[in-house]
């Protein structure tokens, strides 16, 4: 589980917890809170581990694997979840804001999954499961390299789906919405956007994404009931993609 030191990471980390799951908690900085996401999962009857890497590294990428290898045998069960995204006009966005935000939201995508696929491909059974955003659909003003990053995790989600033709391992995407996390939070604040005019303005239920509802699907598609389910992309996302554009609330 990249990126379960919070958020849908940490939700999704909890709803495999209750399936008694061993679940490997990624973090990059929040070494309290991965630690405090494995005290709930075992809490809920799962156990695992925590690991520090920067999924935009592959250094870092092969020394977290080298330790699933080594503790657990390998990875049945890969959710890209790790991600991050600022607000920058392209015009005067700097070059290394771009890249870094294609490292860490697509190439760590790639490069976790190309880790995790030999063992799948050994057991003739796998699920990957990637965490994207509507940005990547129907892009988002200010947030072009976060929502190209987004869309390159659906293109790649649906090339693999193709490549792992009659393997057993499967491929899918969730594309979520303004979500209750921290991230989802940033954007209002940074915006200064009025939370309540948005939900009524442009969501279709009223309501923010809640985690729950993301890590239900997660663990539904990582089950053998969907072993006939690869390639898709999901939207999960409160009908905010047919109707919202939150920049229009700012002021001035
Ligand atoms: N929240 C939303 O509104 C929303 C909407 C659409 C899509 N998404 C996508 O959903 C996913 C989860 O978002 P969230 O809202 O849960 O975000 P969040 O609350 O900001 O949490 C991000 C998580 O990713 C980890 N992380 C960030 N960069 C990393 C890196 N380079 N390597 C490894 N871990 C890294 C963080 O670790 P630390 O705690 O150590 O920093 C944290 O665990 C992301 O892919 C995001 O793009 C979110």
């Amino acid at each position: 589980m990249t990126g379960s030191s919070r958020g849908l990471g940490r939700a999704i980390a909890l709803e495999f917890a209750k399936k008694g799951y061993n679940i490997v908690v990624n973090y990059r900085k929040r070494e309290s809170e991965a630690l405090e996401t494995l005290r709930q999962i075992r809490e809920f009857g799962g156990d695992g581990f925590v690991v520090k890497a920067d999924v935009s590294d592959p250094g870092q990428v092969d020394s977290m694997f080298k330790e699933i290898r080594d503790r657990y045998g390998g990875v049945d069960v890969l959710v890209n979840n790790a991600g991050w995204g600022f607000l920058a006009p392209v015009e005067t966005m700097e070059d290394s804001l771009w890249e870094r935000h294609i490292k860490v939201n697509l190439n760590g995508v790639f490069y976790c999954t190309k880790r995790a696929l030999p063992y799948m491909l050994d057991n003739k059974w796998g699920r990957i499961i990637n965490i994207t955003s509507i940005a990547g659909i129907r892009g988002v003003r200010y947030l072009s390299a976060y929502s190209a990053a987004k869309a390159g995790v659906i293109g790649f989600t649906k090339s693999l789906a193709q490549e792992l033709k009659h393997t057993g391992v499967t491929v899918n995407a969730i594309a979520v919405g303004f979500a209750k996390t921290d991230m989802g939070m940033s954007f209002f604040k940074a915006l200064n956007l009025d939370l309540e005019r948005f939900l009524e303005k442009y969501t279709l239920t009223g309501d923010l994404v809640d985690p729950v509802e993301v890590a239900r699907l997660v663990v539904y598609l990582a089950s053998d009931d969907a072993r006939n389910i690869t390639g898709s992309v999901f939207l999960i996302d409160s009908g905010q993609s047919l109707a919202y554009d939150p920049l229009d609330l700012v002021q001035g």
